[in-house]
């Protein structure tokens, strides 16, 4: 059974898109009728770049778990809502079906509430990817609180300055998690970051690995002790916080080119729209199937399409704790077999990776049970796209190249699986709703780049990524710093959204996305900060100065160079770099260790004390004659210096 708004065919697609630009708000007006309302919208859109403020569907009232849950548990109560495969091949599965999930989420709500959570209360989640990390989002939702899932990667430093940024009163956590053969320590992290933090007042723990931990009296609870507090007085309903269209549903960190990490706010209604919208378009998800998204809930793709898309379409959400080589490189294949997954989304680092462990983990395995392929969070090299398709679509399924961004909430530019062209290492054409323009550095648009995207053929065009209208999930403010979303997103170029990324257009009008054009990397998919990375090695004693720059990486996409100048004892480099590395990962996390640390006498600087960054770059990349004008450095000698001493 398919979706009434759902595109099946290449003319629908052509007409959604051209009734998107020229009625925008009819269009989304009639999309939004099937959602459930306590009030029905009459306000569609109200916007401008410059504050910037977006509102859309203002008028409605709305808890997007009545959309998630209520509805579907009245609908198809036996419905799998979540499967969730362990970290261990051994576990039992777990089979969540809406009614309940329903019941499980009304039961957590009622704990939430219990303890003190209040509307527009602001919840830390650090979790493994369990069942209840869903329930935990979802159970703040219900509440009208707003979650701030961290990342388990994320080290006790990043989750204090986050808890701290958001003043988040409660934080829901496990004891541990399983990682392949490791066990992360969760709740030890969670103590270390509340030493700093003053507005925490409960930390709800719940049981994963039965590590030994430390429970604080009158602030730390168990998970199951809670829920059985509750349970012992029989079935609660829980009734859903009534919420505006523009109350906060999450904030979501992510780093960008300067300073700390900020908070992406969205908002309940816009976002439950438009991520369903895309997850049921651009998957062409059909009643029944299974989807499989591999990401980990603390990123955004976890949020919109493990959680919030598919369960506001009802839809199957298949959860997996562990990590795709664990206990071998097959894993991913034993799932899709076991639970005959239908739809797999996943990023092109972790296609990379299976790729180079050969098709030994894959041919044995049965597949047929795949309709569509996905990738998301970073290009996809054409020989992993060619692998993908090969091996495990057996070249039957359409693969999905699907660009966006924690900011715009939702699938941003993409192919339609089965409905519109493929082209390997293009995300090709922008969804329904999405208004998209090239720019040059001076903020001229492109030629060619601002034609219909039926007039063909279009002249090329490459350049930097705008938006030019809102669509319903684009981020409302940065928590608690909307200066700060102006000048990063609405400021570069007036009137439109700046995305970051460079994009070349072909003649076809297929979008292919290049890198970040500033100075953010993306290593396995994952948003680093550059400045963010060299604040966190300058805090080690011995170093004075660094430089971070990306180089291109056959697994993670980008690898993190590091050029670091050290005052003090390099006899024994590799463990200064060691130490340097134990300095990143307490201050920012794992994620974030440098592949290479160069030790260096000085950086390319010019005479105003500007590293370039594009000659760093270059040697990082392996070059050494064509590094470009370096008659503007302060020190030119420097350079043959540098690229004498690469590693
Ligand atoms: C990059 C992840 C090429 C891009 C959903 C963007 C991509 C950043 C693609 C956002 C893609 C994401 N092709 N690049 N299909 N998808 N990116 O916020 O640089 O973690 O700006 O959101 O990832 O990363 P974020």
């Amino acid at each position: 059974m398919s979706y009434p708004y759902q595109i099946n065919s290449l003319e629908a697609y052509y007409k959604a898109y051209r009734k998107s630009v020229e009625e925008p708000e009819v269009f989304w007006a009639e999309i939004a009728e099937h959602f459930n309302w306590y009030k029905k919208p009459k306000q569609i859109l109200n916007w401008n770049f410059i504050e910037p403020k977006v509102t859309w569907f203002n008028d409605v009232k709305l808890n997007i778990t009545e959309n998630c849950l209520d509805r579907w548990a009245e609908s198809q109560p036996d419905t799998p809502a979540i499967i969730w495969e362990s970290n261990h091949p051994n576990e039992a599965h777990r089979i969540i079906t809406y009614r309940e999930l329903l019941h499980k989420v009304n039961l957590f709500s009622q704990v939430l509430k219990n303890n003190g959570v209040q509307k527009g209360d602001r919840i830390c989640i650090y979790m493994p990817m369990v069942p209840e990390l869903a329930i935990a989002m979802l159970s703040c939702a219900r509440v009208g609180a707003i979650h701030s899932v961290v990342f388990g990667g994320f080290s006790a430093q990043s989750i204090a300055d986050r808890i701290h940024d958001a003043s988040c009163k409660l934080v829901i956590t496990a004891d541990g998690a399983f990682r392949g053969n490791k066990i992360i320590d969760l709740k030890n992290t969670i103590d270390d970051a509340l030493v700093q933090c003053k507005s925490v007042e409960k930390v709800i723990v719940l049981t994963r690995t039965r590590e030994p931990i430390s429970m604080i009296k009158g602030r730390d609870i168990w998970w199951e002790d809670e829920i059985e507090k509750i349970e012992a007085n029989g079935y609660p309903f829980f009734i859903p916080e009534v919420m505006d269209a523009e109350d906060p549903l999450f904030i979501l960190y992510t780093s960008g080119s300067t300073g700390k990490p900020k908070g992406v706010v969205h908002s309940c209604a816009g976002y439950m729209v438009y991520t369903n919208y895309t997850f049921v378009n651009v998957f062409q998800y059909q009643h029944g199937d299974v989807f499989f998204c591999t990401a980990d809930a603390g990123w955004i793709t976890g949020h919109s399409y493990i959680v919030y898309g598919p369960l506001s379409a009802g839809a199957t959400s298949l959860m997996f704790e562990g990590i795709p080589t664990f206990p071998d490189a097959g894993r991913f294949w034993d799932i899709v077999e076991k639970f005959q997954v239908n739809i797999l989304y996943t990023a092109p680092t972790a296609i990379r990776s299976l790729m180079s462990f050969g098709t030994g983990f894959v041919d044995a395995k049965n597949l047929s049970s795949l309709k569509v392929l996905g990738t998301v969070g970073e290009p996809i090299n054409e020989e992993a796209w060619h692998w993908y398709d090969t091996h495990i679509g057996k070249n039957k399924c359409p693969i999905v190249d699907t660009w966006w961004q924690t900011e715009t909430g939702g699938i941003m530019i993409s192919n339609l699986a089965g409905i519109t062209p493929a082209k390997p290492s293009y995300a090709t054409l922008p969804l329904p709703g999405i208004q998209t323009l090239l720019l040059d550095e001076n903020g001229i648009p492109l030629k060619g780049s601002d034609a219909s995207i039926e007039e063909l053929p279009h002249e090329m065009a490459s350049g930097n990524l705008c938006i030019k209208f809102p669509w319903p999930s684009i981020l409302r403010t940065t928590y608690g710093d909307h200066e700060r979303c102006k000048l990063t997103y609405f400021s570069t170029y007036p009137n439109l959204y700046f995305t970051g990324d460079g994009c070349l257009r072909d003649t076809e009008g297929n979008y292919r996305i290049t890198g970040r054009v500033d100075d953010v990397l993306n290593v396995s998919g994952h948003r680093i900060g550059t400045a963010e990375l060299e604040n966190a090695i300058n805090q080690h004693s011995g170093v004075i100065e660094s430089a971070i720059v990306g180089y291109p990486h056959d697994v993670k996409g980008q690898g993190i160079y590091a050029y670091v100048i050290y005052q003090g004892n390099l006899e024994d480099k590799k463990l200064v770099a060691a130490d340097i590395n134990q300095t990143v990962t307490r201050i920012i996390g794992a994620i974030a260790k440098p592949d290479k640390i160069q030790f260096v006498s000085g950086l390319p600087k010019t005479r105003s004390g500007k590293i370039m960054r594009r000659i760093l770059r270059k040697i990082a990349e392996g070059e050494s004659e064509n590094l470009g004008d370096i008659s503007t450095l302060l020190d030119p000698e420097i350079v043959q210096a540098i690229v004498g001493e690469r590693i």
